[in-house]
């Protein structure tokens, strides 16, 4: 689908890395490169016409995002990645709100970026972090988070859909039942954004957090969705430019509100813009589409890797463009490194899920995470290569 729109697939490559990032289709580039050459002033600063159109496409990018997750758009900060915003929000809002004995709950198989921002609150705060168990599939389960909630727990912060296993969470039911109990749920959407339809208000989540760049969009922007109510009570981890309305020689400042409050300093305005064409190409192809596609993908993928006996599966349940594996005997990374000869590209190691090898009892794996332009061809090439009667021999 679609992959007359990436330069990248001209050449000779099998990108099946896609949870580390998307390629780009090349109205990206040319988005960029019109700014850069033809109307590149700041934002919110200027007011004469290049700058005007800098902040009327800005804003626009604002808009586009808010509507594409179902937001308002004064709900929409712009950050440098999803990593950038999970600090934001741990240590913006919960370092001020959460008491030494509070405890959040996460799981073993959250990305680093959802773990190491409580550990820092754990350690400085004093609060608790906490496990969900995961089930024999290394699912979340309902019943799970029903078990675990104590009195002391405060918040949930969970992967929407997880970066090894790709399991895709029950957002709505627990949320509904956190909600029940006074417990605030922050969504790590890094994994599920880029993939499916998400609608933060049908789904009632607190705060959500997001990259550009795992969704066709550019490097250094990343999205910090919260409920404006809770936006009003967040405070900024960086203070400068373009975030005050005024400041006098005594200390008095007046802050501008959210989400301007919390995008001091001049942003990453190309990325920005880029951003905002990207949404609306995506929006053109339907989310729908793009997930359903993947499904379709994985289903074929999965059914093609059984063939071979020595294939080991981490996560064949899981409802997500995300499969986990290894070759049995060979390392993960030389696997990898034996597949890149073919230019077959995918991840392997602990894909910064570190905990995640208490569950599944192995550190590393392959990882295929598929997109809307990947195919079957592709996929039959890589079994073909998986195949090769001489693998062990081609590697060790
Ligand atoms: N979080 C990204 C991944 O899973 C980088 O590969």
């Amino acid at each position: 689908m679609h992959r007359e729109d990436f330069d990248l697939l001209k050449q000779d490559i099998i990108y099946f890395d896609n949870g580390a990032t998307t390629l780009k289709p090349h109205l990206l580039a040319e988005a960029i490169s019109d700014y850069y050459n033809n109307y590149s002033a700041n934002a919110h600063r200027g007011d004469y016409d290049i700058s005007l159109k800098v902040d009327e496409n800005f804003e626009k990018s604002r808009f586009l995002v808010s509507d594409f997750i179902g937001a308002d758009s004064n709900e929409i900060i712009f950050t440098n990645n999803a990593t950038d915003s999970l600090n934001k929000i741990v240590l913006g809002y919960f370092s001020h709100y959460l008491e030494p004995e509070d405890e959040v709950l996460i799981t073993t198989s959250e990305h680093a970026s959802n773990v190491l921002p409580w550990f820092e609150l754990a350690k400085n705060k004093g609060i608790t972090v906490s496990y969900i168990p995961l089930d024999n599939i290394h699912h979340v389960t309902l019943d799970n988070v029903k078990k675990s909630i104590t009195k002391h727990t405060k918040v949930i912060s969970l992967a929407h859909i997880t970066n090894v296993i790709g399991d895709v969470r029950p957002l709505k039911e627990i949320i509904e039942f956190a909600h029940m109990n006074n417990i605030l749920v922050v969504v790590d959407g890094a994994q599920s954004v880029p993939h499916m339809k998400i609608d933060v208000k049908d789904l009632d989540i607190d705060f959500l957090a997001f990259s550009a760049h795992k969704m066709c969009g550019p490097t250094g922007v990343g999205v910090l969705y919260g409920k404006y109510e809770l936006l009003k009570k967040m405070y900024p981890l960086i203070v400068g430019g373009g975030m005050n309305g005024s400041f006098e020689a005594n200390g008095d400042v007046s802050y501008n509100e959210p989400p301007y409050f919390y995008e001091a300093g001049t942003p990453n305005i190309a990325g920005v813009i880029g951003f905002g064409k990207v949404i609306e190409y995506l929006n053109q192809i339907g989310m729908d589409n793009i997930h359903k596609r993947e499904l379709e993908l994985r289903n074929y993928a999965l059914h093609r890797l059984k063939e071979i006996d020595d294939i080991i599966i981490y996560n064949e349940y899981s409802q997500s463009g995300i499969i986990a594996f290894n070759y049995k005997d060979i390392f993960a990374q030389d696997l990898a490194i034996y597949l890149n000869k073919y230019h077959i590209c995918v991840r392997a190691g602990n894909h910064c899920a570190k905990i995640l090898k208490d569950e599944i009892n192995i550190k590393n794996t392959c990882r295929l995470s598929f997109y809307f332009y990947n195919t079957e061809e592709e996929i039959d090439k890589l079994i073909e290569v998986l195949k090769n009667p001489n693998i062990k021999k081609e590697i060790f």
